[in-house]
């Protein structure tokens, strides 16, 4: 069984997954957060530093394109397996307005005819294996049939399913039928993404769905960096590892970034790290107030110095807007 650390755009880049993969061990693909390919045949600076293979030396990292125009995206396979890559993700998933707007990512599921002459151009002519990470729906839930017949038809290399519709979000609980129906359906393997944030979740998710191929995590994993690790048999996460992890990550982002750009950063990573954690609520409150180098420093090392392990460690979604 396969797990994969989901992208996690503003979070999961090189650096992290580097440092993340030399202190933890569980995760067999670190899917990049998505690049997008324009009419120039060239990876942007920013595109580079996060593609290219010095940054990504002894990480199994997955990159992964968001396009909906199949010449670019044909483009950008070529260019990665210059780059010297052997498999590339297509995102169908991402339900952020402003990509669903230009009908990419999970805005590539509305319009089925268009869909489907998507992927006849890019199986039929892409570089490299293609892999997809969709949803199950645009609108609605019944378009899922559909969009299922569809997708199995092609010579996909993995399937990556996030049981949700665009319009649902992280809303609601994913339809997990649907995934069933997929390991079913599909003649390539089906690996299921969505709200597994504990171990304890993961192995009933499992026992549930036996021949599961593999389960990707996102934001279990940005909480407890040792879900993968302990997964497969290995040491569960300790206060120690999380802030062995933490300081790696830092110093790393200290000796590459502009001081401003790693606070700020930090303070991204930590809003997942510190819900592993009972953190007293002054040391909370140093840490969002931390705007320098130093009081960031200061109030992070306060942060593992007075907390413990929650017993559970797990990521909780923010409350649902009525
Ligand atoms: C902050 C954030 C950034 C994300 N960036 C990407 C991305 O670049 N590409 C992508 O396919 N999915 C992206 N996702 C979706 C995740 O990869 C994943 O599908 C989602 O978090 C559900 O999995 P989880 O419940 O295990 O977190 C992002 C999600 C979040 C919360």
């Amino acid at each position: 069984m396969n797990v994969y650390f989901a992208p996690l755009e503003g979070l999961t880049d090189a650096i992290y997954r580097r440092v993340h993969h030399a202190t933890f061990g569980g995760v067999n693909k670190y899917f990049m957060p998505f690049i997008s390919p324009s009419q120039s045949l060239s990876f942007t600076s920013r595109q580079q530093a996060d593609i290219s293979p010095r940054e990504n030396a002894g990480v199994p990292a997955v990159p992964q394109v968001l396009a909906k125009n199949a010449a670019y995206f044909l483009d950008m396979v070529k260019l990665l397996r210059d780059a010297g890559y052997t498999e590339v993700n297509l995102n169908m998933g991402c339900p952020s307005g402003t990509v669903t707007a230009k009908g990419k990512g999970a805005g590539m599921l509305r319009d089925r005819d268009a869909l489907q002459r998507f992927l006849d151009e890019v199986y039929a002519r892409a570089a490299l294996p293609v892999s997809l990470k969709t949803r199950a729906g645009y609108e609605d839930i019944r378009e899922w049939p559909e969009l299922l017949s569809i997708f199995s038809r092609y010579p996909v290399s993995e399937w990556i399913l996030h049981p949700r519709t665009c319009r649902e979000f992280y809303s609601g609980q994913p339809h997990r039928e649907c995934y069933l129906q997929a390991l079913q359906a599909a003649h390539f393997p089906v690996i299921y993404n969505g709200d597994l944030f504990t171990g304890a979740e993961c192995r009933s998710f499992l026992s549930a769905c036996p021949p599961a191929p593999g389960l990707m995590l996102g934001r279990g994993m940005a909480t407890n960096p040792a879900l993968a690790q302990a997964l497969a048999g290995g040491e569960e996460l300790t206060v120690e590892s999380l802030r062995l992890f933490h300081d790696r990550l830092y110093r790393e982002y200290l000796k590459n970034w502009p001081e401003h750009a790693v606070v700020g950063r930090m303070h991204g990573v930590m809003s997942y790290l510190v819900q592993a954690l009972d953190c007293p609520a002054p040391a909370r409150r140093a840490l969002r107030k931390a705007v320098s180098v130093q009081e960031y420093t200061d109030a992070a090392a306060r942060v593992f110095a007075e907390s413990e392990l929650l017993a559970e460690p797990r990521f909780t979604p923010p409350p649902e807007r009525t």
